[in-house]
């Protein structure tokens, strides 16, 4: 590639909203296509998948939010970490009657370190306020811990990578009613892949927990014409939280 061609490359990447990467040193694209190439090979193809097995830390022996944080922090099984700034482990009280997980941390969330701060995260501020729930009384996560690039949605391998900490995470939180922001969450606490349009609005249970699939609040911000839907939702939840 030309000097002209390989500015053009990397504005068009910055146009898609790419703007950070996962390796600390650059990459030759064509030279890793000729690996991979390669991976057919049965000996390498082994290597390969021996590399990308996960090695997780003793997620049984995390016995705080403390030792599960630290847990998360020092887990290097996926790539994800190292684009983002902040750890967003969560925020709240472990005993809290209402846990709320969302998909991933943004941009102002990475900046923080704190989950649901930036528009999406006032609106959500706002659908609990309307039924008189307080924000600071819940507790707030998500599945991901770490902002993907480019606010991107995460994958399915970095979920999977992921789920083993939000079990835990839920564990010591003990929520008497989680409420699953968007479809991300919800189709990876309830290992359901039906979308959120189908899901939202109804009961499921987790591990005896009583689970609500929500409209995530930016999927609202794009489809304000959705939020009747929620409020219905809203006024659900809160009628189960009277109940309890
Ligand atoms: N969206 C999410 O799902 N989580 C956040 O923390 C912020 C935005």
């Amino acid at each position: 590639m030309g000097k002209d061609q390989n500015i053009s490359f990397l504005e068009w990447h910055l146009e898609s909203g790419v703007d950070a990467l996962l390796e600390e040193k650059p990459q030759n694209i064509l030279t890793n296509i000729e690996k991979n190439v390669s991976l057919h090979n049965k000996t390498a193809d082994t290597e390969a998948r021996k590399k990308t097995e996960i090695i997780y830390p003793n997620i049984d022996e995390c016995n705080s939010l403390r030792d599960l944080k630290e847990a998360i922090f020092k887990f290097d099984g996926c790539n994800i970490r190292k684009s983002a700034k902040n750890i967003v482990f969560g925020e709240g009280e472990v005993g809290s009657k209402l846990m709320l997980i969302g998909e991933a941390p943004g941009v102002e969330e990475d900046n923080s370190g704190k989950p649901f701060i930036g528009a999406a995260g006032k609106l959500l501020d706002k659908m609990l306020d309307s039924i008189n729930i307080i924000r600071s009384e819940t507790y707030i996560t998500n599945i991901i811990p770490w902002r993907p690039p480019g606010n991107r949605k995460p994958s399915l391998d970095e979920i999977e990578a992921f789920k083993p900490f939000i079990h835990k995470h839920i564990e010591l939180v003990k929520p008497l009613i989680i409420i699953l922001v968007g479809g991300t969450a919800a189709s990876t606490i309830l290992e359901n892949d039906t979308g959120i349009t189908k899901l939202r609005g109804k009961w499921y249970k987790f591990k005896n927990i009583d689970v609500m699939p929500v409209y995530h609040p930016a999927y609202l911000l794009r489809q304000p014409s959705q939020k009747k839907q929620a409020w219905e939702d809203l006024l659900n939840i809160k009628k189960k939280i009277i109940s309890l």
